[in-house]
Order: structure tokens, then sequence, then C-alpha cells
């Protein structure tokens, strides 16, 4: 049973993202998909859930980017990744002003970052990135991979696995692949399960 608090907050992710059904449906995908292998790490209790409530709102400042740059199909230039960059921090800063949310904000804020030191917005690495953005991120690029990216084409599920584990110590952290690795059908199937997407807009 969905908590009245989940709904609410559901509802509020909807209407904050509601501009872009193919960014709403990767959000509510991404809650499922990021709990089950939250479970394979032994991750629940507050930790569970701040993850969950990351994983719906991790693009919630997406709403913040001019919508010209949101919605523009070709490619970005220079300036407007630099603006797109923003959303971790913005949509961190939305989340953390509620006070119901404000302990999934630095999830929010890390989830582009990298094991390795080469994301963004802080470049934090290794155990020095929370544990569940470290899993968002694993979670975050498998879906967009199967969903099809800006100018890139949808991947099956085992070509998108590829490519995670070759990333596996630069962009992503080892013990989350692995932890993926096991998980690996169950997370297809759940993925899957979810409402089909027919949008290709990106997840920066
Ligand atoms: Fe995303
Ligand atoms: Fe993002």
């Amino acid at each position: 049973m969905v908590e009245p608090y989940d709904a609410s907050l559901t509802a509020f992710s909807v209407l904050m993202q509601g501009q872009d059904d193919a960014t709403i449906r990767h959000c509510l995908r991404l809650r499922e998909v990021c709990g089950a292998l939250a479970a394979e790490l032994g991750i629940e209790g507050r930790a569970l859930r701040d993850l969950e409530h990351a994983a719906l709102l991790h693009d919630v400042g997406m709403f913040r980017i001019p919508p010209a740059i949101r919605a523009k199909p070709g490619p970005l230039t220079d300036e407007e990744w630099e603006e797109v960059h923003r959303h971790p921090d913005l949509g961190a800063e939305l989340v953390g002003g509620i006070t119901t949310l404000e302990s999934c904000a630095d999830i929010v804020r890390s989830h582009h970052e990298w094991w390795d030191g080469s994301g963004y917005p802080r470049g934090l690495s290794g155990e020095g990135i929370p544990l569940g953005a470290r899993v968002l991120a694993v979670i975050d690029a498998f879906d967009t991979m199967c969903e099809g990216e800006r100018e890139k084409p949808k991947r099956g599920p085992d070509e998108a696995r590829e490519e995670i584990h070759r990333c596996a110590g630069t962009q992503f952290d080892p013990r989350v692949v692995e932890a993926f690795d096991r998980g690996f059908d169950a997370l297809v199937r759940l993925r899957e399960g979810g409402e089909p997407a027919s949008g290709t807009s990106p997840s920066p």
C-alpha cells in the first residue's frame, strides 16, 4: 500500500515535472528500481526512504532550467550544457527547503557525481559520494540507456549492462555494480513492468 505521504510526494513530483511526461515516467521507474537495488545492498529504513524520495525527485531541478533548453531537440551548446548541469544543485535547494525531504537533498545534489571524481557539481569521489547517490547513478544511467538518450538510440538491457560494467570504477561504485549484477534479471523485470515509455527525453 502506498502511504499517504508517498502519494502526496508523487503528486508533488508530477506537478513539478509535469511538462515532461518522459521525465516523470523515468523518475517513477527509478523509485521502484532503486528501491530493489538498495535491498540487494542491505539499505533499509530511513536511508531507503531517502533514496526512494531522491529517485523520484532527482531531476526536479530541471524545472528551473529554461524550457527552451530543456525541450531543445538538437545538440546543446556548451553554455546550454552548463545550464543543464545546474539541475542537481537547483533540485537539492528545492527539496532541502522542505523539512520532510531535507535528508534526501544530498542524494539529489550528488546523483551526477562519479566514483573517480570527474562528475558534477562538486567533483566528489569514492565513498565521499552518498551511497544513495551511487545507487541512483547506476539506475539512472541504466534507465536512460534503455529509453534512448539525446541523439543516441535505445539499447537493450544486456547492452546497457555491458556499458555499466565498462564504467565500474570510473563512473560507478564497483560494489553497487556487483549488486546490480546479482539482481539484474529482477531489476530488468521491474523496470519493464512500469508504464511503457515512448518519450525520448534525456536524463541529463
Ligand atoms: Fe535521471
Ligand atoms: Fe539528473
